[in-house]
Order: structure tokens, then sequence, then C-alpha cells
């Protein structure tokens, strides 16, 4: 052994991003805001740290000796804690902070794309004056996604003609306190993400993933970081041509190419319209919850990535067992509008059975694991057929019960599946 790897973070994606390192024989050590009972069992070691503050994120890495650290939120990376460890010596697989705008900062993201002949950018506008912003939103022909241009964990977006009306529209922007706003063409088709890893100019890429944000079964209700999601056991998803995929594939290679410097995982949303495939945003990290599709069937040792890119050695291909994966949260009750803590967490790895179990936001007290206000804990299902993988994390919802939680169920069946294949086909007639 002898890599020591900090992982900054304490989320389901930080769990996976735990199990995938801990699989390679290094010293795992870990910090992150809370306290996430999946990481700690993995983990040699754990400091309860603010994730965003860059002076205790070093001065921990240093402790303990790492030799590479992985950041897993988007919240360190804004707050410049990569570029605080590659000043101290220590190789960050995550992009300083000027990089990480093309997910910090969704103008910068906009204007990066259309400087750079990045294709798949939609007509947008960025605006700084609220009142002008309104005007556009009542001129505008059509239907727009109105973005504030910061972090706002992926709640801050709001879409006319699907989620509200443009007055709804102005009545939000003036309700609320943004600097700044982006205002784009709505994009209307299928929503999937691919998430590549880069560094040293080079990149490599996962599979197509398909997330869910919305947090009520049949795409109901207020958006969310993500309620679950599924992939193929292959590159595409059921709705999507190989070509489609390769579309995706090649915006990110140019992202790359024209994002001097980057390095860590880049996460790329699309959405797939009647007229190819379009940006809906980057982000600087894996999804979360994609990543705990996309990890489980990672045969390639992460961690060899992560050396490669450290020394500057040419990235290896990824190998992906071809499984398709099924991940379900469960959240708490309310949420993410007016979320109810304190249940009970039933389910341990064990009694989740063939699924895979990562932990997300939960408090760890003495006598047991009790659900916060976010996200608690998802289930994977690994299988030959998205079916297949569905089943198995079903039944791992069944072993942990219920009480004073919510899940999406409809994620990964036949029957939203086949929607999303319906929906593409009506688009493209
Ligand atoms: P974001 O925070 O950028 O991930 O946006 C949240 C969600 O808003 C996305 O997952 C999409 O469902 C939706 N969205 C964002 N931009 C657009 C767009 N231009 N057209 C339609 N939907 C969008
Ligand atoms: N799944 C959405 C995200 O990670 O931003």
């Amino acid at each position: 052994m002898n890599e020591t790897v900090v992982l900054i973070g304490g989320g389901g994606r930080e769990h996976a991003l735990a199990r995938s390192i801990a699989e390679s024989d290094v010293a795992l050590y870990a910090c992150a805001s809370n306290r996430n009972p999946g990481i700690t069992a993995l983990a040699d070691g754990f400091e309860q740290l603010d994730e965003t503050d860059s002076e205790a994120v070093v001065e921990y890495a240093r402790s303990v000796d790492a030799t590479l650290a992985v950041i897993g939120p988007e919240a360190p990376l804004a707050a410049g804690v990569a570029d605080a460890l590659d000043a101290a010596g220590i190789y960050a697989f995550g992009p300083q902070q000027a990089q990480a705008r093309i997910e910090t900062d969704k103008s910068f993201q906009r204007t990066f794309m259309a400087e750079n002949d990045i294709p798949g950018c939609p007509d947008f506008e960025t605006f700084d004056d609220m009142d002008a912003a309104c005007a556009y939103i009542e001129e505008y022909d059509g239907d727009l996604a109105i973005k504030p241009a910061g972090l706002t964990g992926g709640k801050g977006v709001r879409v006319t003609g699907d989620q509200i009306t443009k007055s709804e529209a102005i009545d939000y922007l003036q309700s609320e306190t943004y600097d700044r706003v982006v205002l784009e063409e709505r994009l209307i088709g299928e929503e999937f993400t691919v998430q590549a890893l880069v560094a040293n100019g080079e990149f490599r890429v996962s599979p197509a993933v398909q997330d869910h944000k919305r947090a009520y079964e049949g795409d109901e209700g207020p958006n969310t970081g993500g309620m679950g999601s599924y992939a193929d056991s292959e590159d595409t998803l059921p709705f999507m041509e190989p070509t489609e995929y390769a579309q995706a594939v090649s915006i990110i290679e140019s992202v790359v190419e024209a994002l001097d410097g980057y390095k860590g995982a880049l996460y790329g949303q699309f959405m797939l319209t009647a007229e190819g495939v379009s940006v809906v945003e980057f982000n600087a990290r894996f999804g979360d919850p994609e990543a705990m599709n996309t990890l489980p069937v990672l045969e390639t040792p992460f961690v060899d990535v992560l050396t490669a890119a450290r020394d500057g050695e040419p990235l290896p291909e990824l190998a992906f067992d071809s499984q398709a994966t099924v991940c379900k949260y469960a959240v708490p009750e309310g949420y993410p509008t007016d979320p109810n803590a304190g249940a009970r967490v039933e389910i341990d790895a064990e009694s989740a059975g063939e699924a895979l179990l990562f932990y997300a936001s939960v408090d760890e007290r003495e006598d047991a694991i009790y659900t916060t206000t976010s996200r608690s804990f998802a289930v994977v299902g690994c299988a030959d057929s998205i079916a297949g993988a569905e089943s198995i994390a079903e039944d791992a919802l069944a072993v942990a019960g219920e009480e004073g939680l919510s899940v999406r169920h409809d994620i990964g069946t036949e029957s939203l599946i086949q929607r999303r294949i319906d929906h593409m086909a009506s688009l493209r007639q």
C-alpha cells in the first residue's frame, strides 16, 4: 500500500466513491461536514469538518500524509479546496475554482459554450437586472428556463410551460434576491447524463444514465437533487441511438479541449431533442445519484485513474461490467420543501441483500441511524437488465420499510421507461 487517498464529502455519491477507492490496496481517509456511516465503515480515519474550509481540509490531508485527494461535491470546488490541496502538493482529483465555474456559474457556462463554439448550446441571455429579466420573459416568444447563475443544489431552476407559467416565473424572480440569472430557450426531450473522467487534456467516458429530478412519481412536484437513476447494460439508454450518445461524447470532448487544465469528473447533462443533443448543464463532479450507477460497474480500478491523472500518464481505458443498474433514493417525508427528519433507518448493508446500500445524509446516533432533512440513503440493483436491477432495488426497499420516508418507486420500471421511449418517438415524428 503506497497511496493515501483523502475523500472530501459525505453523501451517497461519496459513499460510492469510498467503496471504489477501498477496492484498491490504499489507505482511505475521509472528511465531511456530516458523518456518513457507510464512509466511516470503509475509511481508516474520518474527520468531521467544514468541507468548504480549504485550510481545514489541507490540514487534515497533511495530517494523514495524503498522496491524493478526491473531491465529491460542488461546494468545496466552488470554495477553492482543490486549489488549496494542489498548492499544498496534494493532487486533487477535482477542478480548481476557475475551471469549476463550468458548474458554479451558469452564466460563465453558457458564455464559455458560445465563445468556444461548443455544440448544443441553447439560445440564452444573462441578466443582472431582474426587471429587465422579467421584461424579457414577458416578450420572449416561447418557453424559457429561468436559472439563477450561482449554485442552488439543483433546486433553483424553473421552466415555463412545464412547472410554472410566465407570470409565475416573473413572480419567482421578483420574490427571490438573485444577483444574476440566465434565461434560456426551453429544451424539450429526454434528459440524460454522461460522466467523464478528465486529466491532462484526456478524457474517458462512462455509459449514459437517466436521473429523475422531480420529487414525486410520474415526474410531478418540485425539483430535487435527484431521486434516483438508471443505466442500461450498454452505453445508451432505451430511448436513445448510439449516434446520439456519440454526439454527447463529442460535446464533452470539445469542452475538455476548450477548458484548459481541467481535472476531475466532468458531468454533462444533456437533452435529447427532436433536433439532436443539447446541453442542459455541466457539472464539475460526479452526479449524485448517477455516480451510484456508474462506479459499481466500473471494472477498471478507480485509483488507477487517479494515479495516472496525478502522474501525467495516459489515463487507463475504462472497462465497465455490462450490467444495468437502478438506483432509488429514500428521502425524508416532505422532501424537498418540507422535510421531516428523525425517522429511524431500518436497513444496513447486510439486510439490503443483493442491492448495494449507499448512505447519504443521515445522523448516526448511539442507538441507531436516523434521517435528516436531506436525502437519506440509496439502494442500487445491478443485473443483466434494467427490470432485473429494478426488482433488486425494490426488494431492498421492502426490507427498509417506509416509515417517515418517501421513494419514487416508478424509477426504472418498465412503464416509466416505455413512457420515455414513447415520448422520444412522438418528438421524432
Ligand atoms: P440544472 O440546475 O441546470 O440541472 O437544472 C435543473 C433542471 O431544470 C434540469 O435537470 C432540467 O430538467 C431543467 N432545465 C434546465 N435547463 C433547461 C432548459 N434549457 N430547458 C428545459 N429544461 C431545463
Ligand atoms: N443528479 C444531478 C446532479 O448531480 O447534479
